[in-house]
């Protein structure tokens, strides 16, 4: 067994292994034992927790729900299935797959009293803004969904699948108010994805035709977007929820989490800095020789990744999908050009490879969201939309831990040490 000596006091450390045959030293006595903490920056060396979720080889490039390949789910699964499966543990059979969707399409219209929180965002508003704050009062339309009294989730079911459900709703009435267009509501009997497209992009007594392809390249990006273990976000859920904060608050905060550049934020700066790139008087090979001296914070978004120190399988998949989209739909590649060139020089220089920086799943992803029409400033969204079954299969996984405590990190102190107060008349 691992031992740690400080200061003569030896602490023996109990190793935990995984099905995966990870290890890691269980320190929960160091304090206790020794009056020493750890100090890991941003937490890269550290586990927070034992998952049963999802597992993830970054050196191998290997991602899987719940056991099963995200290679096999992608090509064969639905985004409704892989819900299931990776809040649920396992693959539906018939009758539980029928009532999850049942429930699905239950809670897919929104509340009329939405419309006043539509109304009171201004047109301009960011629709990651928006969604974390909906996030929390769609679920105070439904008393039976949390307490009123504790907040406590009383209807997890019903809970999670008005969150799947409602925040596709949300969305594509945040992008119909955006646009000025009337808010359109999902058919009952169309799947979800294809219900996604028919909200965004029909009007009036004009019902929008699915490209199966479109449909294909959207399943895919749902599916590839609903679980990544303790990334930024899910962390954030799994932290809120450790309070024994309801669903829909974790999953708010979740939301809040995935907005910054360096996590969701980043399938939007990938295509921001692709165009600027295609229209820019500079190359390709100008503007990687101004990543590698970090010219004003320069990155080549989209790539890198802490887990990934190989491809990102995600990306792989994303990349084909890609193309095979814009060539049915006979869409202008320029970008899809200027992503394939980026990435052709860093693969092969050294600043990259000595990193270990690949494309992650956010490199192509905005491609095929652009292609599909989906707005710039919603890319992020649909991040959140994949993601929302990872957040709630996490946040069941901590809440059915009886045993867990509230998340309470440590610190060192590194401030001023005591010193006495002086009345302002007396500051000179
Ligand atoms: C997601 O965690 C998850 O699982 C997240 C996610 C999920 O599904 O939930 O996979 C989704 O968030 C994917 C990542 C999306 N973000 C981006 O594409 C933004 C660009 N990437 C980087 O900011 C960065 O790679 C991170 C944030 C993804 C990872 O950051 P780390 O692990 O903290 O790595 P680091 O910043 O410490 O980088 C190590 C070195 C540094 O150089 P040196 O100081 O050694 O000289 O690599 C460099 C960094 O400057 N580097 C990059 C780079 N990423 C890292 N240099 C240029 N371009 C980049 N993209």
């Amino acid at each position: 067994m691992p031992r740690i000596e400080i200061e003569n006091k030896v602490l023996s450390c109990p190793v935990i292994v995984g099905t995966e045959n990870e290890k890691a030293i269980d320190i929960s006595n160091l304090r206790a034992q020794t009056g020493y903490i750890t100090l890991d920056d941003s937490l890269a060396n550290t586990g927070s927790c034992k998952s049963s979720i999802t597992y993830i080889d970054g050196d191998k490039g290997v991602l899987r729900y719940r056991g099963y390949p995200i290679e096999q789910l992608a090509e064969k699964s639905s985004f409704t299935e892989t819900a299931y499966l990776i809040i649920y543990g396992k693959l539906p059979n018939e009758s539980e797959y029928q009532n999850f969707s049942n429930l699905l399409t239950e809670q897919q219209i929104l509340h009329e009293g939405f419309r006043h929180h539509f109304e009171g965002f201004p047109n301009n508003a960011h629709p990651m803004a928006m969604l974390s704050a909906m996030i929390n009062a769609m679920g105070c339309y439904q008393s039976d969904l949390y307490d009123e009294r504790s907040g406590e989730t009383s209807n997890f079911d019903k809970s999670a699948a008005q969150l799947i459900s409602q925040v596709r709703t949300i969305a594509a009435a945040a992008y119909k108010m955006s646009i000025g267009q009337p808010m359109v509501y999902p058919y009952p009997n169309k799947r979800y994805a294809e219900n996604f497209l028919h909200m965004m992009f029909s009007l009036p007594n004009q019902p929008y035709e699915v490209d199966p392809l479109v449909l294909h390249a959207l399943t895919l990006f749902l599916i590839l977007h609903v679980d990544h273990e303790q990334n930024c976000s899910t962390s954030t859920v799994r932290l809120v929820a450790s309070s024994g904060a309801n669903l829909h608050a974790s999953c708010s905060a979740g939301v809040c989490a995935l907005w910054g550049r360096l996590h969701g934020g980043a399938n939007q700066a990938v295509v921001e800095m692709l165009t600027k790139i295609k229209n820019a008087d500079y190359t390709v090979k100008d503007f990687i020789e101004k990543v590698k001296n970090k010219e004003g914070g320069a990155k080549l978004m989209g790539f890198g990744h802490r887990v990934y120190k190989n491809y990102d399988p995600r990306a792989k998949i994303l990349q084909n999908a890609a193309y095979k989209l814009l060539k049915t739909l006979g869409k202008g590649d320029e970008l899809l050009e200027v992503a394939h060139e980026l990435s052709e020089f860093a693969l092969q220089d050294d600043y990259f490879i000595e990193r270990k920086l690949y494309p992650n799943v956010d490199f192509y992803s905005g491609i095929i969201l652009q292609a599909i029409g989906i707005p710039l400033n919603m890319f992020t969204v649909m991040f959140a939309i994949g993601r929302m079954p990872g957040w709630i299969a996490h946040w069941k996984e901590i809440t059915e831990n009886t045993k867990q405590r509230i998340y309470r990190p440590r610190q060192i102190y590194v401030g001023e040490t005591h010193r006495n107060y002086i009345p302002l008349e007396e500051r000179l």
